[in-house]
């Protein structure tokens, strides 16, 4: 008997996302970010709905890459932290796979190898993370090259651009400018999803959205939606009991919730064991009967309560919108104190993904 808690997930929202970063990408070409299962959507199933829109993908690591083509997807791949070992150079050569080489260390395993990949060299240019000093890009190339290597781009992520008055991305991006200015045959990358609402910003050969085409905002203080993005998961789930609550009574762990008035409440069948934030504290707001209701006391691991005082009739069995088309994820979020990636890439397994159009 199914639980009735689903993530339901909209591939024509997705296919509609990417085309808006493919616009807003401009001349650049803008390669579909799936790392970490899709962001939670599901790897194989995001990739494919969009194989026919985006030239190639990138994910984090070498296993995501296996998983495209496990898949059946033949696109380039990038991988953004480059290999672990000097042994994937091989499999990276026979797959067709882009390594990023971010560090020192991996050098000598270019250099030992008898694979030759594809190479993008990843610049630090201000978010020391990873990537190469800015002087020393046109050495390593250089280097690389006379090895016999394939170095067809570079890369950097930029720290700030979420915040759209940070002066940060534009000297991140001139950074970069300079320290591969002098360098033949490179395709350049840097943006990411916020960089694409960026006025001026220089995009370059190829762009790198992620969070957006889940329909997620990527600037501060914005939701989804304001900016033409459409959500790709509604995260779904039912009253399984509504009670009374007389002034004076708690709801759930540590009574963090009591009753200042008397209150009809309602349990909803979702908690932290599904990926729903347990710091989404009182106030965060839920979807029953096309009413928004502030959820009330401590998430528990399979529960939580909401107040359904203003919902005259609502029953056990009703559905209920924890996060989607008018419940923002942003929003939520904001209350629960993170960010949508790890709201969407935090959804577990127990949680059936029901997927429209199916294919
Ligand atoms: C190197 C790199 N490029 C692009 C992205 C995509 O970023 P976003 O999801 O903010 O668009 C990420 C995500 O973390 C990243 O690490």
């Amino acid at each position: 008997m199914p639980r009735h808690t689903v993530a339901r997930i909209d591939l024509e929202n997705l296919r509609h996302n990417y085309r808006r970063a493919s616009e807003l990408a401009g001349s650049a070409r803008a390669m579909a970010v799936v790392k970490a299962d899709g962001y939670g959507h599901g790897l194989a199933r995001v990739a494919g709905a969009l194989a026919d829109l985006t030239e190639r993908y990138a994910v984090a690591c070498l296993e995501e890459a296996v998983a495209l083509r496990e898949s059946g997807l033949s696109h380039p791949v990038l991988l953004m932290e480059g290999v672990h070992e000097a042994e994937d150079l091989k499999l990276c050569e026979a797959e067709g796979f882009i390594v990023a080489v971010h560090d020192q260390h991996q050098l000598p395993w270019l250099e030992s190898s008898p694979a030759r990949p594809e190479v993008w060299l990843k610049v630090n240019s201000g978010m020391n993370r990873l990537g190469f000093a800015p002087a020393d890009i046109a050495a390593h190339a250089m280097h690389l090259r006379r090895l016999g290597i394939r170095v067809t781009g570079a890369m950097t992520h930029f720290a700030c651009a979420d915040d759209p008055a940070s002066e940060r991305t534009l000297e991140q991006t001139r950074r970069f400018e300079a320290a591969t200015s002098g360098i033949e045959g490179l395709s350049l990358s840097v943006a990411n999803s916020s960089a694409h609402f960026r006025d001026g910003q220089p995009m370059f050969e190829w762009s790198r959205p992620g969070i957006m085409l889940y329909g997620s905002s990527p600037l501060l203080g914005t939701q989804g939606p304001d900016l033409g993005l459409k959500p790709v998961m509604t995260l779904e789930s039912r009253l399984i009991a509504v009670r009374e609550l007389a002034v004076g009574e708690a709801v759930g762990y540590g009574e963090a919730w009591r009753a200042t008035s008397p209150t009809v409440m309602g349990m909803v069948c979702i908690g932290y064991g599904d990926g729903y934030p347990r710091h989404a504290g009182n106030g965060t707001p839920v979807r029953v009967r096309g009413t928004r209701v502030p959820l009330i006391g401590r998430v528990s691991m399979d529960m939580l309560a909401v107040d359904l005082t203003e919902i005259p009739g609502a029953a056990a069995g009703d559905p209920v919108e924890l996060w989607g088309p008018h419940i923002g994820i942003d929003e939520v979020a904001a209350r629960a104190g993170t960010i949508s990636y790890e709201l969407l890439t935090g959804v577990t397994g127990r949680v059936p993904r029901l997927v429209r159009p199916q294919s």
